[in-house]
């Protein structure tokens, strides 16, 4: 077998959560270009059809599901209306920013219910599937937060770990039926979700501080460049491929070297 024939994914069926922009994108586009049938699954129907007319315009194969993560009996269906599924990945996520001596209540339920819970109803309707089926592979989006602490993201950042933590439990646990359940751990990506820090109240993008954070971003990583979402793509395609055969339980981290961990 060629090596670039472990990374191939003709006919597996793949869910993308949050594929309607940015790192999910990225990575059910990728997924898709290695010849996988991906469901774009986003709360956001006109995102997820913008994902799927890339992939078809690439000739890909592609559908798209409008889920809200955070409903429980819909992802659940989502799983279960998926054929075959081989490859889950749980990506979907959004940002809070606050202190954590600030935090409210009702900003830490959201957090959890999208970033930890929304992975966990996708994770264990998946493994159910994988698991009976004896194959299968669950990939995770956690984020570097959980490596390297920022203040005013605690919220983001304590879901995240579980989302890491999960990853580990849950792979140990399946692991002797042969389902793979691994995590990626981005660091900074210029998405929708980081938009924030250059966007003023009026809607308008700051040019200027969009590069500055950008300059910043690239000077803080050792490689001296900022991430893409394809970056975080490829390190999916790898775990969702028969190349990462042998790994389970891990979360990697593409972030320019921010962080290292061992
Ligand atoms: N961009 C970064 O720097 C970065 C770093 C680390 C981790 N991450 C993680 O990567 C993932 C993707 O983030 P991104 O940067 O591409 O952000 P993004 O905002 O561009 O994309 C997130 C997508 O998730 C969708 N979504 C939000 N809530 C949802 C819900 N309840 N159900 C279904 N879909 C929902 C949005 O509509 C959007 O299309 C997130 O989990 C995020 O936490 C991002």
């Amino acid at each position: 077998m060629g090596s670039e024939e472990r990374f191939r994914l003709d006919g597996r069926n793949a869910i993308v959560t949050g594929s309607g922009s940015g790192i999910g994108q990225a990575i059910a586009i990728r997924l898709a270009g290695a010849g996988a049938n991906v469901t774009c699954a986003d709360i956001n129907e006109e995102r997820a059809n913008e994902t799927k007319g890339i992939i078809d315009a690439e000739g890909g194969s592609a559908s798209i599901a409008v889920v809200d993560v955070t409903k429980k009996d819909d992802v659940t269906k989502l799983v279960n209306g998926v054929r075959d599924l081989a490859i889950m990945c749980n990506n979907a996520g959004i940002m809070t920013d606050s202190s954590i001596v600030d935090l409210d209540e009702a900003d830490l339920d959201r957090i959890f219910a999208v970033n930890f819970k929304g992975v966990f109803y996708g994770a264990q309707a998946a493994a159910r599937v994988m698991v009976a089926r004896g194959s299968g592979v669950i990939i995770n989006t956690s984020s570097g937060a959980v490596a390297v602490p920022a203040p005013n993201i605690g919220a983001y950042a304590m879901a995240k770990a579980a989302v890491s933590q999960m990853t580990k439990t849950l792979a140990i646990e399946i692991a002797p039926s042969g389902v793979r359940v691994n995590a990626i751990a981005p660091g900074f990506v210029d998405t929708r979700i980081t938009a924030r820090h250059y966007t003023e109240d009026d809607g308008s993008i700051n040019d200027e501080k969009r590069n500055a954070i950008r300059s910043h971003m690239s000077t803080m990583a050792p490689l001296r460049i900022m991430g893409e979402a394809d970056d975080m793509a490829y390190a999916v395609l790898y775990l969702a491929s028969d190349a990462a055969k042998f790994v389970t339980g891990q979360t990697i981290h593409p972030n320019g070297g921010v962080a290292m961990n061992w």
